[in-house]
């Protein structure tokens, strides 16, 4: 009866997730997510993860961004990748002059406001199949 209960519950949770757009994740495969988180992924992963870690988990050059993120608007992220930014660990030079990571600041953004809500924990992400 426990069981059941929990195995309902976790559908539920799911079904609910794989409903709207928020990531869709399952313990044995990379979640699931829209096109613009997966952009955003694989955008960090090339551009900014050297310094945040993979996942933006942070590294001695750089910090952890998610519990980061959570106090920042999106505008104030643009503005930090425009113009660079000044913090206690020290400081980014702008990184939008690179035009691979200025096209894409939307869908970085989106990948990790999922990561600073806890939608998405660290690791590798694939795109909602289409069908
Ligand atoms: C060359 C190393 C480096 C790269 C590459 C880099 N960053 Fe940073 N980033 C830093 C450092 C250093 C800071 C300031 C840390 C501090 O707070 O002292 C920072 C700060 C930030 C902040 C502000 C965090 C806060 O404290 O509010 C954001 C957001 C950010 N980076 C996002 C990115 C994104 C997105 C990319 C990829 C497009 C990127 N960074 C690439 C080194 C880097």
């Amino acid at each position: 009866m426990a069981l059941a209960a929990v195995v309902l519950g976790v559908a539920t949770a799911w079904g609910q997730s794989r409903g709207g757009d928020g990531p869709w994740c399952s313990r044995d495969a990379a979640c699931q997510v829209d096109t613009a988180t997966f952009v955003g992924w694989r955008v960090f992963e090339t551009h900014c993860a050297g310094c945040h870690g993979q996942s933006g988990v942070g590294s001695r050059f750089a910090p952890e961004l998610g519990s980061r993120m959570r106090g920042m608007t999106q505008r104030e992220f643009s503005v930090a990748l425009r113009e660079g930014y000044r913090g206690l660990q020290g400081r980014m030079t702008p990184r939008a002059d690179n035009r691979d990571v200025a096209r894409y600041v939307d869908e970085l953004w989106s990948y990790l406001r999922a990561r600073a809500s806890g939608d998405l924990g660290p690791g590798p992400l694939e795109r909602f199949s289409e069908n």
